[in-house]
C-alpha cells in the first residue's frame, strides 16, 4: 500500500447526534475524499456488546450508523467501510494479543477503574457486575487497530489511554515475535471534539442533552429552541463566550458567518432570532443528507450489500496478515515440517 492508514471505529449503540456529526463523522468523511491516505472506518458491533444486551438495539444502531455515514457522502470507493464482526481475523487476533497482554495493564484502564470505583462507593464487591468484556475491551480495540497497521487513529480524548495500550501491546508482540505491527498514534482534534448540548455541558447521550442528527425539520427546530440561554432581552448586548448556542452555531458556520453572529450578539440579537438562524444553518447543511438517510434506512439490504463489499476489501488485508501472525506465534501447518 505505502499509504498512511487512518482508522477509526464507531460503537453501534444509540443513534448519531449533532456532537457525533461535528466531532467525528464530518471530519472522517472529509478525510475519506483525500488521496494519499487509506482510511478504514468500521462499525464496532463487538464493542457494542460490552454495554448493550438488547439485540434489537445493536442491530438497529448498526443500521442507523451505517446509513448515516453513507447518507453524508462517505466515499466508499476510497475508504474501506466495514462491520467489525464481518472480519473474523479481528477476533482471532484479539486472542493472540490477550495471551501477551499484562493483566496489570488492563487493571489501569479508566473504564474498568471507574466501574470498580463505582462499586466501592456503593459498598459492593469490587468486581460486582463487571464482565470480562469490559475488563479486556482495550485488547479488542488494539486488535481493531493493529490488524490494519493503522498509523493514525482519530478518537475522542477519552480513548487516548486505549491507544497507549494498543502501542504497548504492539511493542510487546513485536518484541516476542518479530516486527509485525506499526505503533499507532491517537489523533485528537481539540477544535472539533467538544460540541455543547442543550444544557451547555458536553453533548452526550448520557447527559440527555443531545440533539439527534436526523430529527425531522420541525423537531430539529424545536430542539434548537431548547438550547439554554440567559435572560437578556433583545437589544441587550450578549457574550459569545460561554454561549452554548454560539458554540453550536460556530461548529456549522464558516468564518464570515461566525463573525456576523459575533457582531449580532454584540448588537443585542434576540435569543429567538439567534436560534432561528442556528436552526436554518444546521438544517441547510444536513437537509439533503436527511433525504438520503430516509431512503437508505428504508432499504437495509442495500446497506448490507455495501458492508459486505467493505468486508471483502478489508479481508484482502486481514486474511493474509492473520496468516503471517498465526505463523509467527507457532500456529502452523505440520505438513511441510522437516523432522
Ligand atoms: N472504543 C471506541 C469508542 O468508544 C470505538 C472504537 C472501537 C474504536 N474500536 C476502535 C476507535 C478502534 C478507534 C479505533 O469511541
Amino acid at each position: 500500500m505505502g499509504k498512511r492508514t487512518v482508522l477509526t471505529g464507531i460503537t453501534t449503540t444509540g443513534t448519531p447526534h449533532l456532537g457525533n456529526y461535528v466531532g467525528a463523522i464530518k471530519p472522517a468523511i472529509e478525510a475519506s475524499h483525500e488521496d494519499g491516505v487509506q482510511s478504514c472506518y468500521f462499525l464496532a458491533d463487538y464493542h457494542a456488546l460490552i454495554k448493550c444486551r438488547d439485540p434489537e438495539v445493536v442491530q438497529r444502531s448498526t443500521l442507523e450508523i451505517a446509513a448515516s455515514w453513507l447518507a453524508l457522502g462517505l466515499d466508499t470507493d476510497k475508504a474501506i467501510f466495514y462491520r467489525q464482526s464481518d472480519i473474523p481475523e479481528i477476533s482471532e487476533l484479539t486472542w493472540l494479543l490477550t495471551c501477551i497482554t499484562a493483566k496489570g495493564l488492563m487493571n489501569r484502564a479508566h473504564a474498568y477503574k471507574a466501574a470498580v470505583q463505582d462499586n466501592h462507593e456503593k459498598g459492593e464487591d469490587a468486581d460486582f457486575g463487571i464482565a470480562m468484556g469490559l475488563f479486556s475491551y482495550p485488547i479488542l480495540m488494539a486488535a481493531d487497530i493493529l490488524m490494519f497497521n493503522a498509523n493514525d487513529v482519530p478518537v475522542g480524548r477519552d480513548q487516548v489511554q486505549h491507544l497507549e495500550m494498543a502501542r504497548d501491546i504492539a511493542q510487546r508482540f513485536n518484541h516476542h515475535f518479530g516486527q509485525h505491527f506499526v505503533l499507532p498514534k491517537a489523533v485528537v482534534d481539540d477544535k472539533v471534539s467538544l460540541l455543547p448540548g442543550q444544557d451547555g455541558r458536553k453533548m452526550s447521550k448520557s447527559y440527555n442533552n443531545s440533539i439527534p442528527l436526523w430529527l425531522p425539520e420541525k423537531k430539529l427546530r424545536k430542539a434548537i429552541m431548547k438550547i439554554v440561554t440567559n435572560s437578556l432581552e433583545p437589544g441587550e448586548p450578549k457574550q459569545t463566550e460561554d454561549s452554548a448556542l454560539y458554540a453550536i452555531y460556530s461548529a456549522f458556520a464558516n468564518a464570515t458567518q461566525r463573525e456576523a453572529m459575533k457582531q449580532a450578539y454584540a448588537d443585542g440579537i434576540g435569543w429567538g432570532d439567534a436560534k432561528q438562524q442556528c436552526f436554518e444553518l444546521i438544517n441547510s447543511e444536513i437537509a439533503s443528507a436527511r433525504a438520503n438517510y430516509q431512503e437508505l434506512i428504508s432499504n437495509p439490504a442495500k446497506i448490507e450489500n455495501q458492508l459486505q463489499q467493505g468486508a471483502e476489501r478489508a479481508r484482502e488485508i486481514t486474511v493474509p496478515f492473520m496468516g503471517q501472525l498465526r505463523s509467527a506465534v507457532g500456529i502452523r501447518s505440520l505438513a511441510n515440517l522437516k523432522v
